[in-house]
């Protein structure tokens, strides 16, 4: 029997593990030895919108424990989630951890493993942004230190890793899981009727006139003259055309006590210009709404693999990016957060025909659907030659 054991926490690891679930339940690996699998919420995140609607969205199955840590400093909630995860390892005796992603919930889980001398595999290893200001650049570059397997989604994570001198025989290039979401959900999320709910209609070239902006990076919703500059230049630009905003709760509570609220247009407007605020939205709404956009600005980074697929021009809002492939191969432009600079990028995206007359773009390398066969078929086999199965 192999008993694995997967912690997730923040919204953008459910559908990150997601594929993964799907292939350890899926008959044919039901082979000998037997996988059991224990799903942990960390509870990092809490709200209904930003995890509870992802496992309906998703087909995931309802946790089978949830530490229930919720926010606080990032000392605080990584300290939080260890002392909580510890006696769960314990009981349940993996012998492995399956970690996605690069949040606090990766890496407390990840620290906590390796010091009860339990393996830690980690999906979306290598990733490398190469700013230790960004929490998560220090989440990944801890986590990948102390994990046994690697599993990466594009060559740069793997150039990264040797770089930092990890042994070829730990480095896995398997692709993207995320991308395994996309492309499992994408006929139905078609069929959500957000487009309809937002009054959105196909204009005369098939194209619905619109763009989506996300932003939740501390970097940039924390510091108010940065955050007042990325929604100025949004405003100027949704003159021409509505930009969605599903609005993440960290960003609307700063918006609110940083007095931008001016720049958001009213959301019930008969006229829906501007900048249209919106609750975060569930995957399914989400992936339908940056599907049909004429333009996305973000700073997620699971969005610029997302449009990369879906080829819809991404303009990311930060001065750097740890997924060079969705701009090496993809639709996505790394324009840092100047307003003027964002407003020029924009428009020139706006000038260029439209997507239906535009070559469909190139994917990165294995961003085929298929990552999580080839990790769970890795796992199986790094475990039975390691005599852990
Ligand atoms: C976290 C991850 C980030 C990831 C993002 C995905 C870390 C360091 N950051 O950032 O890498 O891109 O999730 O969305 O792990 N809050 C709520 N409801 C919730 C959860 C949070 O209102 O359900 C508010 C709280 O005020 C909290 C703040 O959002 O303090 C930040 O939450 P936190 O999980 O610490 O970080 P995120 O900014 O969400
Ligand atoms: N997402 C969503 N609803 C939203 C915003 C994002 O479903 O309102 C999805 C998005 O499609 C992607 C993931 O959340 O799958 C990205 O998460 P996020 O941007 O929060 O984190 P990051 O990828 O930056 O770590």
């Amino acid at each position: 029997m192999i008993r694995l054991l997967s912690v997730v926490g923040a919204r953008p690891n459910f559908m990150k593990i997601a594929p993964i679930i799907d292939e350890l339940n899926k008959d044919e690996l039901k082979k000998l030895p037997a996988v059991e699998h224990c799903l942990v919420h960390s509870g990092q995140h809490y709200d209904e919108l930003l995890s509870g609607k992802f496992f309906a969205d998703l087909g995931l199955p309802k946790p089978d424990v949830n530490l229930q840590a919720g926010s606080g400093s990032h000392a605080r909630q990584t300290a939080e989630i260890m002392k909580r995860i510890e006696p769960v390892l314990l009981d349940y005796k993996p012998q492995m951890v399956l970690l996605v992603g690069d949040v606090n919930s990766t890496l407390a889980t990840a620290l906590t493993a390796v010091k009860l001398g339990i393996s830690v595999a980690h999906i979306e290893a290598g990733l490398r942004s190469f700013d230790m200001t960004m929490p998560e650049e220090i989440n990944r570059k801890l986590t990948d230190a102390v994990s046994s397997l690697l599993f990466v989604t594009e060559q740069s994570g793997v150039e990264n890793l040797k770089h930092e001198g990890v042994p070829d025989e730990k480095i896995f290039l398997v692709g993207n899981v995320m991308i395994d979401c996309l492309l499992r959900h994408r006929e139905l999320a078609a069929k959500s009727p957000i487009l309809d709910r937002l009054g959105v209609r196909l204009n005369g070239s098939g194209c619905r006139p619109y763009g989506v902006l996300t932003l939740h990076r501390p970097s940039n919703v924390d510091d108010p003259k940065t955050l007042q500059g990325i929604l100025s230049a949004v405003s100027a630009l949704a003159v021409e055309l509505p930009v969605f905003f599903p609005i993440h709760p960290r960003t609307r509570k700063n918006i609110e006590s940083f007095g931008l609220v001016r720049y958001l247009a009213h959301a019930e407007g008969a006229n829906r210009v501007g900048v249209v605020p919106l609750d975060p939205l569930g995957y399914l709404d989400f992936l339908s709404l940056n599907d049909g956009a004429r333009i996305v600005l973000t700073d997620s980074g699971g969005v610029q693999e997302e449009t990369t697929v879906l080829g819809v021009p991404c303009l990311t809002l930060r001065e750097n990016t740890e997924r060079p492939a969705t701009v090496d191969h993809g639709s996505n432009q790394v324009v840092g957060v100047d307003p003027d600079r964002v407003l020029a990028a924009a428009r020139s995206i706006l000038g260029e025909p439209a997507r239906s007359s535009q070559r469909p773009p190139q994917r990165p390398p294995l961003w085929d659907g298929k990552a999580a066969p080839r990790i769970v078929a890795i796992l199986r086999e790094h475990l039975q030659r390691n005599g852990l199965a």
